[in-house]
């Protein structure tokens, strides 16, 4: 790696007289602080106008030319300002090179904020950026620049990349009591009604099947494992996600939320006027109105209870936590094409969350995981699968293909539970249980009274996904229907009629 940067630093006074050649010659050592000997940054050039100092700096990989710089600007702030009464202003940058070896060749261009120019031949890449502020320089965007070119070049290789995925268990084969779609079949009997982008109402035959799937997981698993109910927010803003990683990369798919720029009624008189004139709502005019989002609708669950535990230590005694959520949905702006319920914006799960030392998090997710056996074999007797993948919080952060490929080491990751589904002949994941690692209390800065690293897991069971499950192997007729369930169900209510 080289650096180049092309600087100036500007001064109160003009810098007439002083023997600023000297001065910098003694910067040397400073420029070399951290780095071996004669490997740190150096200044290649300088000149004086007036009040402005003019200088070049390079280096290789130990000191960055801009820490250099600001090295040498408290350096002559000191050196400057009792002798000679002069002020050292800010400093700005002309022009910064680098150029760096990629661990892959690109296979095409890439774009960068900030950056002017990126050049390539083979592995070598040369990045040109100019006119850039204290601040820039100060924050350190450059190597959070370089990291970006080497992600985005590696993401080439990935792109196009199908996620991971191994089967690792598959149950018999069952015997399959309808062949058709479930969602258009449930909705011409007025079980569910598809409104707008992916949203469905669920009448009260579908809504009760789906709440006996909840009350099987609770007695099944939840109860018999000690896990204690919270109530997380839906309405996720930036602080969460820039912690969980999703702000990294989940723009695309986030349900927005703005707040009115003032609950003031004389600022929001126009748009209920217009719309008692037109009864049209000026949608135009309420984008005017409301502020820049604060964040967005809940998408993966688990991420916004974790404020709760931020910057603590949990005591040993309350380990392992283990909790879980059904309060609401989940929202996320899906790609279009209609999927029926197995593919919705708006979702009902219930999330599963536990936190705990590295062993006992790995051995609550495999209690789990034979809890849900115990209810997909012997209680709805369905056909299903569990998958090794890329783990969600992986693929949510954009780093899809990605997974532990060894089968030994196969402890921090997601599994998927599939369902066969008759009608399309194909495998639907419908839940999920992971081993998240460290990843959530390092971010959350949560921390254990031992000091030993604390790690978590959690499982998201997706109800309407269980409902095509079900229904997609059972069909609607409850006499099909696995005899255990029947008993949990009891009485179905009655079918509405529409003439
Ligand atoms: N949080 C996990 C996910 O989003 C499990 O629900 O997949
Ligand atoms: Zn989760």
């Amino acid at each position: 790696m080289k650096f180049y940067l092309k600087a100036i630093i500007n001064f109160s006074k003009d810098l007439e007289g002083i023997d600023i050649g000297k001065i910098l010659k003694d910067s040397k050592e400073i420029l070399e602080k951290g780095a071996p000997k004669g490997k740190g940054a150096k200044i290649i050039s300088w000149k004086v106008e007036n009040n402005i100092l003019l200088i070049e700096i390079e280096s290789s990989k130990w000191v960055r030319p801009h820490d250099g710089l600001f090295r040498l600007k408290n350096f002559l702030s000191d050196k400057l300002g009792k002798k000679y009464k002069v002020g050292v202003r800010g400093t700005s940058g002309s022009l910064y090179m680098i150029t760096l070896t990629l661990p892959k060749e690109p296979k095409e261009e890439v774009t960068i904020p900030f950056v002017r120019e990126i050049k390539f031949k083979g592995k070598k890449c040369t990045l040109i950026l100019e006119n850039l502020d204290e601040e820039f320089l100060r924050k350190n965007y450059i190597d959070r620049i370089i990291s970006l070119v080497e992600e985005k070049v590696n993401n080439q290789y990935y792109r196009g990349k199908e996620e991971f995925h191994e089967v690792m268990w598959q149950s018999k084969p069952r015997k399959h009591f309808f062949d058709k779609d479930p969602s258009q079949e449930m909705e011409k009997r007025n079980w569910v009604k598809h409104r707008g982008r992916g949203q469905w109402i669920f009448g009260p035959i579908a809504t009760k099947i789906m709440k006996t799937f909840e009350s099987i997981v609770y007695d099944e698993l939840l109860k018999p494992l000690g896990f204690q109910e919270v109530i997380i927010p839906k309405a996720v803003t930036w602080d969460v996600w820039t912690k969980s990683g999703h702000a990294k990369n989940l723009y695309p798919e986030i349900y927005y939320i703005c707040p009115p720029k003032t609950r003031n009624k004389e600022e929001w008189e126009n748009i209920i006027d217009f719309y008692k004139i037109t009864n049209e709502v000026p949608i135009d005019a309420i984008k005017e109105n409301i502020k820049s989002p604060i964040g967005g609708m809940s998408y993966a669950q688990c991420p916004p209870l974790w404020p709760y535990f931020q910057n603590k230590v949990i005591a040993d005694e309350s380990l392992p936590i283990k909790v879980f959520d059904r309060s609401g949905t989940s929202m996320r702006y899906e790609s279009g094409g209609i999927h029926g319920i197995e593919r919705v914006d708006e979702f009902h799960r219930i999330e599963i969350v536990w936190i705990d030392y590295h062993e006992g998090v790995t051995k609550i997710r495999d209690e789990i995981v034979e809890c849900y056996k115990k209810i997909f074999n012997d209680i709805l007797e369905l056909e299903w699968r569990m998958s090794w993948v890329t783990p969600w919080f992986m693929s949510q952060e954009g780093l899809t293909g990605l997974a532990e490929k060894d089968k030994n080491k196969r402890d921090v990751g997601t599994i998927d539970f599939e369902s066969f589904l008759p009608y399309s002949k194909s495998w639907l994941e419908f839940q999920n249980v992971s081993n998240n690692g460290d990843k959530y209390p390092k971010g959350f800065g949560v921390k254990s009274q031992t000091g030993k690293q604390l790690y978590s897991g959690c499982s998201g069971v997706g109800l309407e996904r269980w409902l095509v499950t079900f229904i997609a192997q059972k069909g609607m007729e409850p006499k099909n229907w696995p005899s255990k369930f029947k008993e949990r169900i009891g009485e179905l209510p009655k079918e509405i009629k529409f003439l």
